[in-house]
């Protein structure tokens, strides 16, 4: 696999006067020719900064990137251009110019000619669906479709590495689904390496090829969705009674496992959570107690988000 992004030891601190927020602390990842990768991480873990300091809008303190093999911080201008990137929440684009116009914009500044795009431009404005309001200023769209022709920029000139960071943020789920699919095939097709950071589990889970997961700016994992499941994922054991249970039964439970309680017109639902099948035997020793009338036992597996929390659960996040 073909190495396009190299980070090593980054390190960012961001200083207002008395104060110092440690924003990122000495991550190392790298990103390969055609792969797109996820980050993940609550609020305020430091993806932003990662994304920013790729695309040297943040001088870090500490630690190298490379782009293409190119050290971003000698030599910003020639990594700007071999980077396309839909930034959290600014304006990536001019709300004056007209949706064809931004993107022939972009691509000038990137050094590249109307003829060097325009199987591009055609390609990007038919995929997404903005042909017909290409010649309309884009102060005039939704913001979903603001945010199209802004992610249509980053990859109008098909460069190596392509920075998303947040890039379904008020898209509606048909055009986010969409994206999904365009997304993945321009990485397969240009061999563009594509990092993305979203808060959206779907979209990464059905997008994502490996996962960063980062905390507090560190990253705490960095794997594949399918390993990623394969390692965090847990049973969740759905038991239907007819009865409620005691009160001392329900405390004995709580005591020893995670576990929830429904009551619906169905019956009374005990939720568990079980790391281990044995358990199941201390559960039914508890049950017995008062032996109430079990209707169902069903096992639920738990999806991505259930692992992305695990994950940050079994790193001291109290959730
Ligand atoms: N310009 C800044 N000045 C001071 N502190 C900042 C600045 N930008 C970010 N921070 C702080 O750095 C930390 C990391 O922020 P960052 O925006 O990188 O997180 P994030 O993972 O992108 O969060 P979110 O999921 O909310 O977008 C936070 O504590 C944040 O408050
Ligand atoms: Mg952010």
């Amino acid at each position: 696999m073909e190495e396009v992004l190299r980070i090593e030891n980054l390190s960012k601190t961001y200083k207002k006067k008395n104060n110092e927020v440690l924003a990122v602390k000495d991550i190392s990842f790298k990103g390969y020719k055609g792969e797109i990768l996820g980050m993940l991480g609550p609020n305020g873990s430091g993806k932003t900064t990662t994304v920013k300091s790729i695309v040297t809008i943040v001088e870090y303190d500490k630690g190298q990137i490379f782009v293409n093999g190119i050290d971003n911080k000698k030599h910003q201008n020639s990594v700007k251009q071999c980077i396309g990137a839909v930034l959290e929440g600014a304006r990536n684009i001019y709300w004056r110019l007209t949706a064809k116009e931004n993107l022939i914009y972009f691509a000038g500044l990137k050094g590249f000619g109307y003829k060097q795009i325009k199987d591009n431009l055609e390609y990007f404005l038919e995929k997404l669906e903005l042909k017909d309001v290409a010649n309309k200023q884009v102060r005039e769209f939704s913001k979903g479709m603001q945010q199209k022709v802004a992610v249509a920029c980053a990859f109008i000139t098909s460069p190596k590495v392509v920075l998303l960071d947040e890039p379904t943020l008020g898209l509606d789920i048909e055009t986010a689904r969409n994206m999904q699919q365009w997304i993945k095939l321009i990485a397969k097709q240009q061999e563009t390496f594509i990092l993305i950071t979203s808060h959206d589990m779907r979209f990464i889970e059905n997008v994502c090829d490996r996962v960063l997961i980062i905390k507090e700016g560190s990253i705490i994992a960095n794997d594949s969705v399918s390993d990623l499941k394969k390692y965090f994922m847990r049973k969740v054991y759905h038991i239907l009674l007819e009865e409620d249970l005691l009160d001392e039964q329900k405390n004995n439970l709580e005591k020893g496992f995670r576990v929830r309680f429904e009551h619906t017109d169905k019956g009374h639902s005990i939720y568990l959570t079980l790391e281990n099948d044995s358990y199941l035997y201390d559960i039914f020793e508890i049950l017995g107690r008062k032996k109430q009338s079990i209707q169902s036992i069903e096992i639920l597996n738990d999806d991505f988000e259930d692992v992305f929390l695990e994950i940050l659960r079994r790193n001291g996040e109290k959730i």
